[in-house]
């Protein structure tokens, strides 16, 4: 089967001009202008279902986009408003585990910059480090480790194009207050204030999921929850000067004891999404009327 990384939507590098030519393309194509972009976690993608005045791109159309290589998944960019507010939804991201290297995991954040987006919201899956989570919370992520960016996986690596933003950006204020503060009032008014917290995201590389000594280390180091998506999607966002707001659903607590029987699997994180995914809903689609 061909893997991401092997076939040419998979690159290393890619020209302002690539990017340029996608979002004029789709400007061409659309009359929206939607100044908010949501990039949907696994389990998530409901949320551009409900979409009004829907117009749909699959990726595989869109030139120079990266296509999707995971069979079932749903590839495609969904302009359309929720609430009555223009938004485009990335329902399905590109995941660095699936082999596309990091600059493509990014692609589609530099031309939502290029569309004129100002705001983006990133939603993930991620399991509970902090002991005190419930299955099924709803983390606002106040800050992140950029573990791959660590091992010189980072989505910035290589020429800097000023056109996008700053060789040396700035990370310290990559999750904005403002609109977290608007998301915890949102919260409070949609009912969802009782299962609301406020952490930092670890991201690793995944796909395997942590050993119990990682989980150890993880909450030594400060993380709340750790996930394998999101973290390069809002380096490169912060780069372009977009304004970043993180959920992480707490999708399964991670094991830390050597006693404990429970074991990280895929189905809990999608049963817990479908869970929730109403509530996520309502929580986005009424914040993006506040931006
Ligand atoms: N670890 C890493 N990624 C995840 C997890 C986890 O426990 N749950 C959902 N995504």
């Amino acid at each position: 089967m061909e893997t991401a990384a092997s076939s040419t939507s998979s690159r290393c590098r890619y020209s302002y001009e690539e990017y340029k030519e996608t979002a004029d393309w789709l400007l061409a194509q659309t009359e929206q202008r939607p100044k908010v972009a949501i990039i949907c976690g696994s389990g998530l993608g409901g949320l551009a279902d409900l979409l009004g005045d829907k117009q749909v791109f699959k990726y595989e159309e869109i030139p120079h986009f990266p296509t999707s290589t995971v069979p079932g998944h749903a590839g495609q960019l969904v302009f359309g408003t929720l609430q009555g507010r223009e938004c485009v939804c990335m329902q399905g991201r590109f995941h660095f585990y699936e082999g596309y290297d990091i600059h493509t995991v990014t692609y589609p954040v530099r031309v939502f910059s290029l569309l004129g987006v100002e705001t983006v919201i990133v939603t993930n899956a991620a399991g509970g480090l902090n002991g005190s989570y419930n299955v099924g919370d709803v983390m606002l992520i106040k800050d992140h480790i950029n573990m791959p960016g660590f091992a010189g996986q980072n989505p910035l690596s290589g020429h800097n194009d000023n056109r996008f933003g700053d060789r040396f950006p700035c990370m310290s204020d990559a999750y904005d207050r403002k609109l977290m503060a608007l998301a915890k009032q949102t919260a409070e008014e949609q009912g969802c204030g009782s299962f609301l917290q406020e952490g930092v995201y670890c991201m690793l590389a995944g796909p395997s999921y942590e050993t119990i000594a990682e989980c150890r280390l993880l909450q030594m180091l400060g993380a709340d929850a750790v996930g394998m998506s999101t973290v390069p999607e809002v380096v490169v966002a912060r780069h372009c000067g977009l304004r970043v707001l993180g959920l992480s659903l707490i999708t399964n607590k991670v094991v830390t004891d050597y006693d404990s029987p429970e074991k990280a699997n895929h189905e809990e994180v999608l049963e817990t999404t479908q869970r929730r995914t109403q509530d996520l809903q309502r929580l986005v689609s009424h914040l993006v009327t506040k931006i």
